[in-house]
């Protein structure tokens, strides 16, 4: 695609970034993300909230503030009950509210299936804003989230998951990353940050050093997981996400032979609203997580680290 450069734009469709970014003038730019899916739980209350909070997270994730929002909704009419379209509409205005996020319109289609999700605009100082790319050797990586909810979802449709399991996993992806996302903005030598969603944690990982001069050493046991969803995975109750984010990026991963199989396939789950990934000092990182931890973010975690050998490779220990 032909594309049209412009010496204010920070963030445009080139680097996979989580959001485009404009600078305005010297002290502002704009952030503008767009993101809808269809149900990934049945309450369509719950749903809302999800994909309020994933549609959120992208300007979390470029270190911004979300200030107004847009609804966009695909609904048929002639196969639902207009009363679950509100459902879906409260779920997000809940969120949108949570985050102190104004709505300010939106558009709506008919469709043959549900579809919703948000458009959304923040702001960001030009000389804060946190790319993809960036991360530095001796970086520590922080992950907010535990992972899992992908497969959590596909034991749910084979009627394989257990009620807690569900409820917690629904907790986990209706969570905002806008606590994560101001405790992180706290420091301002991060480096890089995105959220983690369809690509899984190994897919966005991947992103943060392809072509770059550095590598990625996680730590498998490091990483929060669900730990129910073992044997899931060894059932063979994947999405198919899962495979194709495997098929994708496999050539970048390199797994120590210690490593057991079943957490690289974990690591590569497509995420519903997943946490951020952050690469920043080691020591800030530890800080970080201290807090994060201490205001109710109990799964964020140190997963590994930047290294400078390895360049385009994650290593997985
Ligand atoms: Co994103
Ligand atoms: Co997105």
């Amino acid at each position: 695609m032909p594309l049209i450069s412009d010496p204010n734009l920070i963030a445009g469709i080139e680097h996979c970034d989580d959001a485009g970014v404009y600078k305005l003038r010297d002290d502002l730019a704009i952030i503008q993300t767009l993101d809808f899916f269809t149900p990934i739980v049945d309450d369509p209350y719950t749903f809302g909230q999800v994909a309020a909070a994933n549609s959120l997270s992208d300007v979390y994730a470029m270190g911004g503030k979300p200030l107004t929002a847009m609804n966009i909704i695909c609904f048929p009419i002639n196969k639902m009950e207009i009363s679950i379209l509100r459902e879906v509409l409260l779920g997000g205005l809940d969120k949108m509210r949570e985050a102190g996020v104004l709505l300010v319109g939106g558009h709506s289609v008919e469709d043959d299936e549900l579809k919703y999700g948000l458009s959304v605009t923040g702001t960001i100082h030009p000389d804060r804003v946190l790319l993809n790319r960036g991360a530095r050797a001796g970086d520590a990586l922080v992950l907010t989230k535990p992972l899992g909810t992908g497969i959590i979802n596909t034991a749910l449709k084979g009627n394989m998951a257990g009620d807690d399991l569900v409820a917690k996993s629904i907790q986990c992806m209706a969570q905002l990353n806008k606590k994560a996302a101001d405790l992180m903005t706290g420091y301002s030598n991060v480096h890089a940050c995105t959220d983690v969603t369809g690509f899984g944690l190994l897919g966005h990982a991947s992103e943060m050093i392809e072509g770059a001069d550095v590598g990625i050493v996680i730590h498998s046991s490091s990483v929060p997981i669900f730990h129910e969803i073992q044997k899931f995975v060894k059932m063979g109750i994947m999405p198919g996400g899962l495979n194709r984010n495997r098929k994708f990026r496999m050539d970048m991963i390199e797994v120590d032979p210690d490593c057991p199989e079943w957490i690289v396939d974990v690591l590569f789950d497509p995420q519903t609203s997943g946490g951020l990934l952050i690469s920043m000092p080691p020591k800030e990182a530890e800080e970080l997580v201290g807090k994060m931890n201490d205001e109710g973010i109990k799964d964020a975690a140190i997963i590994g680290e930047v290294v400078p050998e390895t360049k385009g490779k994650i290593l997985i220990k």
